[in-house]
Formats: C-alpha cells, structure tokens, sequence
C-alpha cells in the first residue's frame, strides 16, 4: 500500500477589475507591442480597492472545499503560498482557517514567492504521507500589485493579483509505480547566493515598509530557463519516465518565452502547455493552481492526466512537481 496526496477538487478567484496593456500605457512609457512581444502578457487582474490577500484566499479555498465536498471541518490544515500576506502576522492562513470554519490544526503561511505553490506541494504531500493529515487545503495567493512600483515600467507591467486552491487528500489505492493517482514526486531548490536578481527593497526588519519589487529580468529569464530544465530532467529520471508520457506542463506563468523554452526542451507542443500568463500575468505563488483551475473548468486537465508543474522565484527557489490528477 501507498499513500498518496490525491487533488480531489480546484478553486480559483481572480478580482474582476481588468487592466490591459492599453491602460498601461497611459501609466508608463511603454506599448502593447513590448509588453506582448517580450512577455505575452495582454492583461491582468487587480484587486479592488480593499480587498485583501485573504479576501481572495478565502474565495478560492472555499470554491476549492465546496467542489471537494467536504466540510470545513474535515479539513485538517491549510498552508497559504503568499509573498504578499495582510500582515506581518498573523498568518493569512491562519485567517483562512478562522473564515471557512478549518478543523483546530496547522495553519501557516508558506514564503517562497514564485516557486511558492511547488514548495506547498511537497510540504502537505509530508504532512499527508507521514500520517499527520488526511486532508489538507494548499492555497496559493497574492497580491503584487500592492508591491508593484507602478513608475517602474520594467516590472509594473508584468505581475497580477488572484488566488488559486486545491484540496489533497490521502489516497491508499497506489501501487507505488508512476499510475497511481496523485503526488508521484516533488524537487525542491533554492541558491541564496542569487537573492539580488529578484527582492523586494523592504521589510518590518529593515524599512519598516513592504517596499516595491526590483529585478534584473534577463538574468531572471537565464535562470528561470535553466534551473527549470534542470528540474525537469530530474523529475523524468526520477520516475523512470519520458516526456511523451506527460500529458500536461503546468508551469509557473512568469512569461510565454520561458514557457515555450520549457516546451522545446521537453520536445512538447504548446497545446500541451497549461497558458494563462496572457490574461493573468504573473500573479506568483497564484499561478500554478489558478492555471490548474481553469484547465479543469475547461475539461482540459482530466481525472487521471499527468502532470509537470514547474516554477522558479525570488531567492531564488525553483522545484518541481510530478502529479497524477
Ligand atoms: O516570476 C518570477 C520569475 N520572473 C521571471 O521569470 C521574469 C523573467 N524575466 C522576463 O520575463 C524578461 O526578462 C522581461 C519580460 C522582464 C524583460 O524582457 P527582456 O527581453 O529581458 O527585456 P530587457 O529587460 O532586456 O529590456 C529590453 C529593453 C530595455 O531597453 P534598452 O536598455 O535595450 O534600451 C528596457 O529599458 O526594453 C526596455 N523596457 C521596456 N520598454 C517598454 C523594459 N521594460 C519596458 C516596458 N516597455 N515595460
């Protein structure tokens, strides 16, 4: 017998307000064009005036519990992947818990900004395996726009805000071998010694401020598609597998070029490329399950489907994921 940490349901919740590469320009000095030719981003949500990290964590997760099935109090922790959390402390997801009635267990924030959702994987897939939980609630949520500096145009363009959520629980069916549904493998990474290429220039033990995002994008975009090849190969010979037998990757949605680098690696066609980054940008931690929502409200992703999640993210962190839906 093999335990493994199935997704049982997806939730997912962008703000309504739009803003377009149009709008920008009448923000900064830049042009449709740049934005799509070197991102492939056309829009992104903002969250309204007011509303919170947790606002949207707590929409997400809920859409996520109502689709399991479950009660809130069959759910045994919830971790929330945010950079962009309400407060120092305490926690947004301990915030969540309180709001969608969470059975008394762990609640804790999750800090590895862009590679954040990856992290989350491995660490309730821990929680699940080692007996210590039978259902988890894994949120992914940010608010960017609150730590855009909307003057600079090599940065404000890029990032969006929304939350995405899935609930895993224990599944003792496996055989242990790459058929069984859920979690099969995760790879986690981080090299701080690159800390400076990606950070946000504040803090409560520096500034005093949150501060605004600074980034040296090329060098991001050199390791973005190198670290994640590296991941990725990893992730094949660790489970004995190739790339024909993965159905979907489902990458971290930073920008279209890295994806479609990812892609010819792999020798994949972008139809088998979850793509959200044109509509969502990049919204973080957000990314990878907001893309996994949608995929499945399309009847994309299905029951049974392999996937490779990938991401990389400020610290930098990057990691990897190999799951069976
Ligand atoms: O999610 C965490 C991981 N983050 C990422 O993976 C992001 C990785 N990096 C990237 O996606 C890309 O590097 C960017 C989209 C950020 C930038 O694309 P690039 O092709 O690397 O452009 P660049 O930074 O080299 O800029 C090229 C030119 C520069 O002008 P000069 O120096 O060549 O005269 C920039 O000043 O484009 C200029 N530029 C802009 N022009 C119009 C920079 N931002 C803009 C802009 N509009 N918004």
């Amino acid at each position: 017998m093999t335990v493994r940490s199935v997704i049982k349901a997806c939730g997912a919740y962008l703000p309504e307000k739009i803003l377009t590469n149009a709008d920008l320009e009448k923000m900064v000095d830049t042009s449709d064009e740049w934005i799509v030719q070197r991102s492939g981003i056309r829009e992104r949500r903002i969250a309204a005036e007011g509303e919170t990290t947790v606002d949207m964590a707590v929409k997400a997760g809920q859409e996520a519990l109502t689709r399991s099935g479950y009660e809130g109090s069959d759910i045994d922790g919830v971790i929330v992947c945010t950079s962009t959390p309400n407060h120092t402390f305490p926690s947004v997801a301990a915030e969540v818990q309180a709001a969608l009635n969470l059975r008394i267990g762990p609640a804790f924030d999750l800090q590895a900004v862009c590679s954040g959702f990856v992290y989350g994987l491995s660490v309730a897939d821990m929680f699940i395996k080692t007996g210590q939980a039978r259902r988890m609630l894994l949120i992914g949520a940010e608010k960017f726009s609150s730590i855009v500096d909307w003057n600079d145009r090599t940065t404000c363009v890029l990032f969006g805000d929304g939350a995405g959520a899935v609930v895993l629980e224990a599944d003792e069916s496996g055989q242990g071998t790459v058929d069984d549904r859920g979690i099969l493998s995760t790879h986690l990474y981080a090299d701080g010694t690159q800390k400076d290429i990606l950070y946000v220039n504040g803090g409560p033990a520096t500034t005093g401020e949150s501060g605004h995002i600074v980034m040296e994008g090329k060098e991001v975009f050199r390791s973005a598609v190198k670290y994640m090849s590296g991941v990725v190969a990893e992730v094949l010979e660790c489970n004995q597998i190739t790339s024909e037998q993965i159905d979907w990757l489902l990458p971290h949605q930073a920008n279209i070029r890295i994806l479609e680098a990812a892609a010819k690696k792999l020798g994949m066609s972008m139809d088998k490329v979850i793509v959200t980054v044109d509509r969502h940008g990049n919204t973080s931690a957000a990314s990878i399950p907001l893309a996994l929502a949608e995929a499945v409200e399309q009847g994309r992703v299905k029951q049974g489907d392999l996937l490779l999640i990938e991401a990389l993210g400020a610290g930098l962190t990057w990691g990897a994921a190999l799951v069976r839906f």
